[in-house]
């Protein structure tokens, strides 16, 4: 049932391609320029005219919820908050009639998640579900929501439901901000078309196995990790850091890389791995200085770079290229070799990758 993989985190690791697309079957027409989300249909008004979203989740569902604010708030120009469930469901929170709370889970059973969505419905908010098991309780407690189609994930790790969770928030993003007007339709339109050939990217970009492999040998016995990014990249710093941490049993901590010289710097040293997510985006050259910062203090650096870069290579101790895209989709691909990295480290320690002491698939209690 691993399909000739090791581990289904691995086989789930490569499955992405496949679930990116499943989760996007009759719901993206590029040629068309259409999006069909019937999951949330009666309330696409309500979220047109929300004066502010609210995202709860947990983990790596909170990861997907920090990337989709960033989208959120530049295409539809609403607030949005990312709240971890367990402190918004003992902080009397402020929430008015009308606004929106989107719940991320892939379980569908996240104890606190569950609460969370529960006390906000209990003051009025409408409710969305961005879940992958299908009828599951956080399913069943949303007013709507939408599937991630991503599969059974068996892996304690979340991997492909993080990437489904990105598409299935991009797509209620993109939609919502063609109905508001705060979107070219030009723009709209290419960006459902970079949508489209996320899978054929994310592909590509798990052809860096190999040469994640040889740097994960280079790294196994690190004590420490630090993962930096900024922008959209940001979230999938802190993402690589959890994937890491979760399953090798290495510390690993993600920054903003420019909140680096407000303490984490002190850290580094010539045995200090640093991974920074540097593809070309709107803050590209913000973090080429971060870059020179780490590497002033002999830090060991593994970028993520896009394809062809011909600057961060001659800077760093390894680079690791994937293919570009638009820097709102840029998560989904370049979460993927920090994915690998970690699970190549985990193996090379010899631990249960699919099964980490200590954690559960879906944690039930609170
Ligand atoms: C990380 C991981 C956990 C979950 C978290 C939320 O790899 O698996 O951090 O993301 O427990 O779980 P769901 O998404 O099922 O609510």
């Amino acid at each position: 049932e691993k399909g000739g993989f090791e581990h289904f985190m691995l086989k789930e690791i490569f499955e992405q391609p496949k679930s990116i697309k499943d989760c996007f079957r009759g719901r993206l027409i590029a040629d068309e320029a259409k999006l069909v989300l019937g999951g949330i249909r009666d309330y696409a008004t309500a979220l047109i005219n929300a004066e502010r979203i609210v995202i709860v989740a947990c983990g790596t569902s909170w990861h997907a919820g920090l990337v989709a604010e960033y989208i959120f708030e530049e295409f539809c120009r609403i607030p949005v908050e990312v709240e971890y469930a367990s402190e918004f469901r003992y902080r009397n929170p402020v929430i008015k009639e009308g606004d929106i709370v989107f719940a991320i889970s892939q379980s569908g059973e996240t104890a606190d998640t569950l609460a969370a969505m529960e006390l906000a419905k209990s003051k009025g908010a409408i409710v969305l579900g961005v879940c992958n098991v299908v009828g599951s309780s956080i399913s069943r407690v949303s007013h709507e929501g939408v599937y991630t189609h991503a599969g059974p994930e068996i892996g304690v790790a979340s991997t492909k439901a993080f990437t489904a969770q990105l598409t299935v928030l991009t797509m209620i993003a993109l939609k919502t901000a063609l109905r508001k007007g705060t979107i070219a339709e030009q723009r709209y339109r290419e960006i459902l078309v970079d949508l489209e050939n996320i899978p054929k990217k994310v592909e590509k970009a798990l052809k860096t196995d190999e040469q994640v492999k040889k740097i994960a040998e280079i790294y196994k016995d690190a004590r420490n990790f630090l993962y930096l990014g900024r922008g959209y990249n940001f979230p999938v710093a802190l993402e690589g850091a959890l994937k890491l941490k979760e399953i090798s049993y290495i510390h690993a901590e993600g920054y903003p890389a420019a909140e680096m010289k407000h303490g984490p710097i002190a850290l580094i040293d010539e045995e200090m791995p640093v991974v920074v997510i540097a593809t070309r985006d709107s803050s590209y050259d913000k973090i080429v200085s971060n870059i020179q910062e780490v590497k002033a203090r002999k830090g060991k650096v593994i970028a993520v770079v896009s394809e062809g870069d011909s600057l961060i290579p001659g800077m760093v101790d390894h680079t690791i290229e994937v293919p570009g895209t638009h820097e709102s989709l840029m998560p989904m691909v370049s979460t993927i070799p920090l994915q690998l990295l970690s699970y190549h480290i985990a193996v090379m320690r010899g631990c249960n990758v699919d099964q980490p002491r200590n954690l559960a698939k879906s944690v039930t209690v609170e």
